[in-house]
């Protein structure tokens, strides 16, 4: 049978229709998960040695930055402490080798590289403790690797 000029079999031909459409609904699903969802990936950042100092910075009562500085074999800062309903900026890099950094109950999955910075932001709704993971395995101390957040504290407490 003839497709677009070319001359195929008709079990090539239907092996192209449904590679076709299982392109076609890969795009779709892409697309709504973005879209429907709010989903949204990890951004770059350019480095700059500012990156590499830990620290919380408060923007107002519910918006915050984190710079989070990774090393083996720990997270600087390693505890923060945010009211609920805050909305985090996580600035990630990291001192040394290649480190994973997760939020446990939150979808924030992202990579700790040396002269890289990768943002995310995290909205946190619920009171309780979420614990930050490494995820990459960078040496022997790699197990003890995490952090924690803490979502409920009033923000005068800060
Ligand atoms: Cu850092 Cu595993």
């Amino acid at each position: 049978m003839q497709f677009l000029g070319v001359e195929l079999d008709k079990y090539e031909f239907r092996a192209l229709l449904t590679a076709m459409v299982v392109m076609t609904i890969f795009i779709f699903s892409m697309l709504y998960v973005v879209g429907a969802q709010r989903s949204d990936v990890p951004q770059c950042v350019n480095f700059d040695k500012s990156y590499l100092t830990p620290r919380v910075d408060k923007i107002d009562d519910s918006t915050y930055e984190v710079y989070m500085v990774a090393q083996m074999w720990g997270f600087q800062p390693d505890e923060i402490r945010i009211p609920v309903g805050s909305t985090v900026d996580f600035y990630l890099t990291s001192k040394d080798v290649v480190h994973g950094f997760y939020i446990d109950g939150k979808d924030v999955n992202m990579m700790a590289e040396y002269g890289n910075v990768t943002k995310r932001t995290a909205k946190f709704t619920t009171a309780g403790v979420y614990k930050i993971f490494c995820h990459e395995y960078c040496g022997v101390g790699h197990q003890n690797m995490e952090a924690r957040i803490i979502v409920g504290f009033p923000s005068n407490q800060q």
